[in-house]
């Protein structure tokens, strides 16, 4: 199970950080050209959020089978913090990512408030891109790409 898991994880990031990507410089492109905030954006804007918590939630499964929160039941924190691998696993991968993705959900529940459509669109520009700029700190690449 943890093998697919892992491989759903890994391959599910691609697609939800493409559609950050996509929601970003459509947001970015509202706000500069001024353009009304459509079905469409709201679409985009959507299943990106829906995408990312596939993703958080995956990545909690993953957390709690994986070999890293066996070693720190096994082992205790004070030995997974000594570790650069396993502390980036356990701790500041998980961390940052569920701040990342509560602040894309801010921005999709603060864009409902809003009544200029400007306004919607500079809530995807603001918290999505905190959100990703976020997510990129602490995505193991090495392990990702190898
Ligand atoms: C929501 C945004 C997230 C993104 C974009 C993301 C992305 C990634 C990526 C690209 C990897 C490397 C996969 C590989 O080695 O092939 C990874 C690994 C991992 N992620 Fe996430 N992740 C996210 C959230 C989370 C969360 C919230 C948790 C736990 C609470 C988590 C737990 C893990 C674990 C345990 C691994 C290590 C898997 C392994 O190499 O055995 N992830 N993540």
């Amino acid at each position: 199970m943890y093998t697919g898991l892992q491989h759903f994880h890994s391959f599910w990031a691609y697609l939800a950080l493409i559609l950050l990507i996509l929601t970003i410089i459509n947001s970015i492109l509202g706000v500069t050209g001024d353009k009304p905030f459509a079905g469409k954006d709201r679409k985009l804007a959507l299943f990106t959020l829906i995408s990312v918590h596939i993703q958080l939630l995956i990545g909690i499964v993953l957390l709690f089978t994986s070999p890293y929160w066996a070693a720190l039941t096994e082992s205790g924190m004070g030995e997974v913090m000594k570790n650069s691998l396993y502390r980036m696993m356990v701790v500041e991968h998980p961390l940052t990512n569920i701040i990342a993705v509560t602040l894309i959900t801010i921005g999709w529940s603060r864009h409902k408030k809003q009544d200029s459509d400007k306004a919607k669109h500079k809530s995807f520009m603001i918290f999505y891109l905190l959100g990703i700029i976020l997510l990129l700190s602490r995505i193991p690449f090495s392990n990702w790409w190898s």
